[in-house]
């Protein structure tokens, strides 16, 4: 199959683990006879500072004409305080708007042999779930703004039915080849959004008998993660409450560097791992790439490339067990290079 890929490297360490995922899908595509075709595109800090945008027209075309996008992570200190609208971030925010990017998917997988979580050993085993989080609505993307002089900010919250609907099938289909658990977390108790979500959701779970559904506070739902985390199958949330869990439940895996995400439209998706920039890392060689190729193994999947992404989730699990991993993940004194895990899975792929 021939696949043409918009990638976006974007900031920080992106680079970096950019380099090692399309490593790693290169070694698949010689394995299994594809001819994946890059372009480098640009957005985020590069962007502000060579078209004053940080996510150009030209970038968002490219998107549109390619098969997926691969992102890397975005945001710099540097621009943190630039005016709203202008800061790497927003450039993301824009991307997933224009290409109605609505549903994130966030796996939560935790490897029997990683001990860096802060959590105990027994509440950690055979945890999988899914987080699906809604993406482009919510409190993100409602009105905001200044008063009284700029000593007054708001920002909306707003939903609508159909965006609920949205991402409330995906995630009871996904649940019916799963545990056949959805749980919506939501803040009913005091939010209207989230009241609306409830009605929703119940009315789409009438179609699906065959799983179950219930429903968490957010608040308590923080809590469970940490104290049941085997409990869950599918969570359903907003796109703020999504984006809280989504770091949360990262801590049960050992490090937020080791989650990939899927961010589906109707017609485009990217592929993107849900940690940020780590600026503090840039060009150290220190950063895992695991999350975002991870994301790229989400990619094959989503191009129908079923036993090419199970090959490589293999060869992370096995770089995973033979200890070739990052200092997030294992003792620093014999961790690896970003570049060598992305050698090690590469190496691994080819031979098989
Ligand atoms: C994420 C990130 C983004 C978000 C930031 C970079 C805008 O934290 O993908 O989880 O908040 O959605
Ligand atoms: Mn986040």
């Amino acid at each position: 199959m021939i696949k043409n890929i918009s990638v976006i490297e974007g900031d920080g360490i992106g680079p970096e683990i950019i380099r090692q995922t399309m490593k790693v899908l290169n070694s698949i595509a010689i394995k299994y006879g594809h001819n994946f075709h890059y372009k480098n595109i640009l957005a985020g800090s590069k962007a502000i500072e060579k078209f004053g945008d940080p996510m150009p027209e030209e970038t968002i075309d490219n998107c549109f004409k390619s098969d997926a996008v691969l992102f890397g992570c975005i945001g710099d200190p540097k621009h943190d305080h630039n005016p709203r609208g202008m800061r790497p971030e927003d450039g993301l925010l824009k991307l997933r708007k224009k290409m109605n990017l609505y549903c994130n998917i966030r796996p939560v997988v935790v490897y029997p042999n990683l001990d860096k979580s802060p959590i105990k050993k027994e509440l950690l085993n055979e945890v999988d779930f899914i987080i699906y989080r809604e993406l482009t609505g919510g409190i993100y993307f409602g009105e905001k703004g200044r008063c009284k002089n700029g000593e007054k900010a708001y920002d909306y919250c707003i939903y609508s039915k159909s965006e609920i609907e949205k991402i409330g099938e995906m995630a009871f289909k996904a649940a019916l080849f799963r545990k056949k658990k959805v749980t919506l977390v939501d803040k009913a108790n005091v939010l209207e959004t989230s009241r609306l979500w409830r009605e929703v959701i119940k009315k789409i779970s009438l179609d699906y008998s065959d799983v179950s559904l219930d429903f968490l506070y957010i608040d308590n739902a923080s809590m469970q993660i940490i104290m049941n985390p085997k409990k869950f199958d599918i969570i359903l949330t907003d796109n703020m409450f999504g984006d809280i869990l989504s770091d949360e439940s990262s801590v049960l895996t050992s490090s937020v560097g080791l989650l990939p995400s899927a961010s589906i439209g109707d017609h485009k998706s990217m592929f993107e791992p849900i940690h940020g920039s780590y600026p503090q890392a840039k060009g150290k060689n220190i950063a895992n790439p695991l999350g975002c190729i991870l994301s790229g193994s989400m990619m094959l999947e989503y191009f129908g490339m079923h036993q090419e992404k199970n090959l490589l989730e293999k060869a992370v699990k096995h770089s995973i067990e033979k200890k070739i991993c990052t200092q997030d993940i294992i003792d620093s004194k014999f961790s690896s290079t970003t570049e060598e895990v992305g050698n090690y899975i590469e190496k691994y792929i080819l031979n098989q």
